[in-house]
């Protein structure tokens, strides 16, 4: 019997939470950074929303001390609820009841901060031998370009495990982990990833494939966790261990596929895309578009002139 399980669905999904932030202080001293808003949304909830999208119903996140304003948030708020229920006020009952009914969540703390290797590492007993995805909660996938249901397309018809890659300018490689492809026959979107690297010079980069953060992975990941040192920062790093997966065979958990992926994305990692990724997100608005829209034209002509 091979260790892999090509046809095994996926329906547990892992999303690490336990950074600190630092980039946003000081508006992470006492809120987790997964909590700051993008237009009137926390980040993280727009990643759960797309795990459930892609029938990701049982979710594990990782985290750490000072998180848990992140259980609340997808837990019900009685006292709320029944303020706004009592006021007939339905459409703010409805955002608020949203959040606690998109998938059954679950939390572990990661303890040490080792990196995002160990992150992962500590979903092992949760995911229970099963292939599972893991989201990354600086990365939006925008709804319109589904992502996540093509790689667990792709992990289900190959087997192994699969990461989402994007084409960066050479530039901004150093940034993401970067992957060596060769084409594997399968659709013009799937590459076969043959090495990888956690964000190198641009001069030593394999490719301008940057890894983005979604990853469907074969339990085989956690074999080769244990096994890795400490790399880049220190830190036991998820793109070392996939590195061990890619030159793997099939009997043993390899080998890993690449989705690459022209949709759009948003970065709320860094301060200066997080607010591009507001604005952008806000001028697409039903509600708010419009009239922001019109604002930001007058507000950038003037900025123009002067
Ligand atoms: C992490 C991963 C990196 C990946 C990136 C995607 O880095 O280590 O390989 O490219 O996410 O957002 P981080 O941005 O957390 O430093």
């Amino acid at each position: 019997m091979t260790k892999t399980h090509p046809r095994m669905t996926v329906t547990k999904a892992v999303v690490p939470a336990a950074g600190l932030g630092t980039r946003f202080l000081p508006a992470t001293k006492a809120t987790p950074k997964e909590m700051l808003p993008v237009v009137d949304k926390p980040a993280i909830q727009y990643v759960v929303e797309e795990a459930a999208a892609a029938g990701l119903s049982d979710i594990l996140m990782v985290t750490g001390r000072n998180k848990r304003a992140l259980e609340d948030h997808f837990d019900r708020a009685y006292e709320l609820e029944e303020l706004l229920a009592r006021k007939g006020d339905r459409d703010k009952l409805r955002r608020v009841q949203e959040s606690a009914r998109l998938a059954n969540m679950h939390y572990v703390r990661q303890g040490d901060p080792k990196g995002l290797g160990h992150a992962v590492a500590v979903a092992e007993q949760h995911v229970a031998g099963q292939p599972f995805a893991v989201l990354l909660g600086d990365d939006l996938i925008d709804p319109r370009d589904p992502l996540l249901s093509r790689m667990i397309e792709v992990q289900q018809e190959l087997g192994g495990s699969v990461i989402a890659l994007m084409e960066v300018d050479p530039s901004q490689i150093h940034l993401y982990g970067c992957a060596a492809v060769k084409p594997n026959g399968f659709g013009e979107d799937v590459v076969r990833v043959t090495d990888l690297v956690e964000k190198p010079d641009t001069a030593d980069a394999p490719s301008n494939y940057a890894v983005i953060g979604r990853y469907i992975l074969d339990p085989a990941i956690f074999d080769v966790l244990r096994e890795t040192k400490p790399g880049r920062g220190g830190e036991i790093q998820l793109t070392d261990a996939l590195r061990g997966l890619a030159v793997r065979d099939a009997s043993t958990g390899g080998p890993v596929h690449g989705v690459i992926f022209k949709g759009r994305r948003y970065d709320t990692g860094d301060r200066a895309d997080y607010l591009r990724a507001i604005v952008r997100l806000a001028c697409e608005r039903e509600d708010l578009g419009p009239e922001f829209r019109s604002w930001l034209r007058d507000f950038v002509a003037t900025e123009m002139q002067s």
